[in-house]
C-alpha cells in the first residue's frame, strides 16, 4: 500500500490531508496520506529516513520548502527557479523533488479563465516565495512584460534579476500606472487575508476592461481585490483552484492515478475553510 505524507512545522493547518484523502476515497485507492509535524532541526533526518519508512513520497510545506531544495539534488526546472520544493517522490532509491505551485497556478487559470494565455503584460503584487511560482508560470505562458510591485522594492528587484529581462521591479506607488497596461493582475501577498481592506485595497478602475484578476490567497475566498474586480465587472479567479491543482502531480506520482479537480473536491475543501 503506497504511503504519502505532508510535513511542516506546524502542519496542522494544512489542507493537503483532506484533499488527498478525498481522492483516495473517491478513486478507491489503497493508500494513505498523513500529516507529520517535523521541526527544522529534525527535517534532514526525516528526509533521509523516508525510504526506510517505506514512503512513496509526500508534500513539504512551510518552513521546510527551501531547505528541501538545498538538500535534494534531483529536482525539476520550476523548483530550480523558485528555489523551493513542495513535492517529493522516489524513483528507485533516488528521492526527486518538484515545485508544483507554478503548475497549480497555470492549471487553475486554464480551468477558470483560459484566455489568460493570450495576455502579454501582467502585474504581480508581492515578491515573496509565492510570487516566484507565479512569475515562473507567467514566463512559461508567454508573457513578455511582467511587472513586480512590492512594498519592499529591493525584494522585487531581486526577483526581477532572478527571472530575467521580461521582469521589472516597482514599488507599490507604481501600481495605479501599471494597472492601465495589465491584462492580468495577480495578488500574491497576504493582503486581505483577514478580510480587512485597510491599506490593502487598490483602485482597480485603471485596469483595461478585458483584464483578468486573480489572487493566490483563498481565505477568504473573495479577497478585497477579487471583490473590487467583480464590482468593476472584471473576470476574477479565486486562489482555491491553485491549491487543488498543485496537488495533482504528487497524487499521480505516489498512487499511480492522475486525479481530477472537480466541483465535488472544491466543495469538500470549502466546507472546512
Ligand atoms: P509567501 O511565501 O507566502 O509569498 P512572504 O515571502 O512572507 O510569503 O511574502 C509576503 C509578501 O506579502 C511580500 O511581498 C510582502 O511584502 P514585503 O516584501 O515588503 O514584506 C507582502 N506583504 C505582506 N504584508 C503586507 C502589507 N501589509 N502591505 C504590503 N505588502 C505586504
Amino acid at each position: 500500500m503506497p504511503k504519502a505524507f505532508v510535513t511542516g512545522w506546524p502542519v496542522s493547518h494544512s489542507k493537503s490531508p483532506l484533499l488527498h484523502g478525498y481522492w483516495l476515497d473517491h478513486y478507491k485507492v489503497d493508500g494513505s496520506y498523513e500529516a507529520i509535524p517535523v521541526s527544522p532541526d529534525d527535517f534532514k533526518n526525516f528526509l533521509f529516513g523516508l525510504k526506510d519508512r517505506d514512503f512513496a513520497g509526500g508534500n513539504i510545506t512551510i518552513p521546510h520548502k527551501e531547505i528541501a531544495f538545498e538538500i535534494i539534488e534531483e529536482c525539476d526546472e520550476a523548483a530550480e527557479l523558485i528555489g523551493a520544493i513542495n513535492t517529493v517522490w522516489f524513483e528507485g532509491d533516488c528521492l526527486r523533488g518538484a515545485n508544483t505551485d507554478a503548475y497549480g497556478f497555470s492549471a487553475n487559470l486554464d480551468d477558470q479563465a483560459p484566455r489568460w494565455r493570450q495576455g502579454k503584460t501582467a502585474l504581480v503584487i508581492g515578491a515573496g516565495g509565492a510570487s516566484r511560482a507565479v512569475i515562473f508560470s507567467l514566463i512559461e505562458a508567454g508573457f513578455n512584460q511582467i511587472h513586480i510591485a512590492n512594498r519592499t522594492v529591493e525584494r522585487a528587484k531581486v526577483l526581477a534579476a532572478r527571472f530575467g529581462s521580461k521582469c521589472f521591479a516597482h514599488s507599490l506607488d507604481a501600481v495605479p500606472e501599471l494597472l492601465s497596461e495589465a491584462q492580468l493582475l495577480v495578488n500574491t501577498t497576504s493582503l486581505g487575508m483577514t478580510g480587512d481592506k485597510g491599506e490593502t485595497s487598490f483602485d482597480l478602475s485603471p485596469l483595461p476592461s478585458g483584464a483578468i484578476v486573480t489572487d493566490i490567497v483563498y481565505t477568504p475566498l473573495q479577497t478585497p481585490i477579487l471583490e473590487e474586480a467583480s464590482n468593476l465587472g472584471l473576470e476574477s479567479v479565486d486562489g482555491l483552484g491553485m491549491l487543488l491543482h498543485q496537488a495533482v502531480p504528487g497524487f499521480e506520482k505516489w498512487f499511480g492515478k492522475r486525479p481530477a479537480v472537480t466541483s465535488g473536491l472544491r466543495n469538500h475543501i470549502l466546507d472546512v475553510l
